[in-house]
């Protein structure tokens, strides 16, 4: 892989709004920087390798409030990199990018498709996207931006030879598939509820499915539809929580939240399954486990000095069980890393994972979001 340096053939400081939004550990949340004020700290993000976010709450909250949730950020310089590596452009190639966020990506794949391509990109927000298309005019890339649902693909424009989404997704959209001609490729941040996305690639058939491979883990924002939550215990919920306690250590539980170690693995084996990790104290903490759709949830309580550890559950579903089954899975395979996974998507939809080939027997069927309440990964062919 080349050094991101060379990819980057456009500055993004023609791109990045003058107003940036930074971490602040005392409110706990994001608070703005006017570059007309800090001319030295916006460069100073601009010009490093990380990811800016450039919007917070949706647009709803102003420059003297605190930001609570970044909602669209311009992505890190390397990342950004490694999904072109991946999704490899040619000139006169019509590309579709779903999220144009502050446009830089938009104007890299111009220059890569060129004067005989074409770029589509489509952006949810209609302020983000009136930033993007102003500062594309002023550098005179020659972009279409969209702005409407990126998980329905933009039909006028088919078909495409690549399809890039810079926000992540549980699923791939079906329309992404019919949209991209045979052969095609799509580049995705995906993955399940459970911590970090992994890069995918796949690669579009004649009849209509897709095929392909997880790679290096990422970490973007879910498209709008799909965003990830959590439960929020009542008393009452707490009270009634079933109690035990797990012999599981320290490195086992952070191997389970992990994405390089087990998280991926127990993502795929526990559908709708999200998870926090919080320091309560210098000695406590708590690593929580949530399915807002069945409202079940676990919380294990690490307490120094205190092993074995407190396990509480509540709901239909026994989430700490399951994670706890899916990390005795992964331990069992070997210790698999995401990179010896891939999916099949079936032209139904279908989400078919596997392990190392497409027709090991190591593979199952992700449950969809709108599938019934469930207790366990459905396995459709596990030898397990
Ligand atoms: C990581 S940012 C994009 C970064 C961008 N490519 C750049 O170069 O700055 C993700 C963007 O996806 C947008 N987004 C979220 N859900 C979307 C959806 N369903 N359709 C289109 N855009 C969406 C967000 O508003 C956000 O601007």
């Amino acid at each position: 892989m080349r050094d991101w340096r060379d990819v980057l053939t456009v500055p993004r400081d023609a791109f990045v709004p003058s107003l940036v939004w930074v971490d602040d550990p005392r409110s706990d949340g994001f608070v703005a920087i006017a570059r007309e004020k800090s001319e030295s700290e916006w460069r100073a993000l601009v010009d490093s390798d990380v990811p800016i976010v450039t919007q917070v709450d949706d647009g709803a909250t102003t420059a003297e409030q605190v930001g609570l949730r970044p909602t669209s950020p311009c992505s890190q310089p390397s990342i950004v990199a490694a999904m072109l590596e991946a999704l490899d452009v040619r000139p006169g190639h019509r590309v579709l990018e779903i999220g144009t966020g502050t446009g830089w990506n938009a104007a890299l794949l111009a220059e890569r498709v060129g004067e005989r391509g074409k770029v589509t990109s489509i952006e949810i927000d209609p302020a983000v996207a009136d930033h993007a298309c102003q500062a594309l005019g002023r550098t005179g890339h020659r972009v279409q931006v969209i702005v409407g649902d990126g998980t329905l693909g933009y039909s006028p424009g088919t078909p495409y030879d690549r399809i890039i989404s810079t926000a992540s997704v549980a699923r791939i959209p079906r329309m992404w598939i019919q949209q991209t001609r045979p052969g095609g490729v799509i580049v995705t941040p995906w993955g399940t509820d459970f911590g970090d996305d992994a890069l995918t690639r796949l690669t579009t058939r004649d009849d209509g499915s897709a095929v392909g491979r997880c790679g290096r883990n990422l970490t973007f924002m879910r498209v709008r539809s799909q965003r990830r939550d959590f439960v929020d215990p009542s008393e009452e919920e707490l009270a009634s929580a079933h109690v035990s306690s797990t012999e599981r250590t320290a490195r086992e539980l952070f191997e389970m939240v992990e994405f390089t170690h087990a998280a991926f693995t127990i993502g795929l084996r526990v559908p709708h399954c999200y998870y926090t990790v919080e320091d309560v104290s210098t000695n406590r903490r708590h690593i929580e486990l949530h399915d807002v759709r069945t409202r079940s949830w676990a919380r294990v309580t690490m307490l120094r000095d205190h092993h074995p550890w407190r396990v509480q559950q509540f709901g239909p579903r026994r989430l700490w069980d399951e994670v706890d089954d899916a990390y005795r899975w992964w331990e069992g395979k070997g210790r698999p890393a995401a990179e010896r996974y891939g999916i099949t998507v079936e032209p139904d939809g279908t989400h078919k994972i596997w392990l190392d080939d497409p027709a090991s027997p190591q593979q199952w069927v992700l449950p969809s979001s709108s599938a019934p309440r469930h207790t366990a990964p459905m396995i459709q062919r596990d030898d397990s």
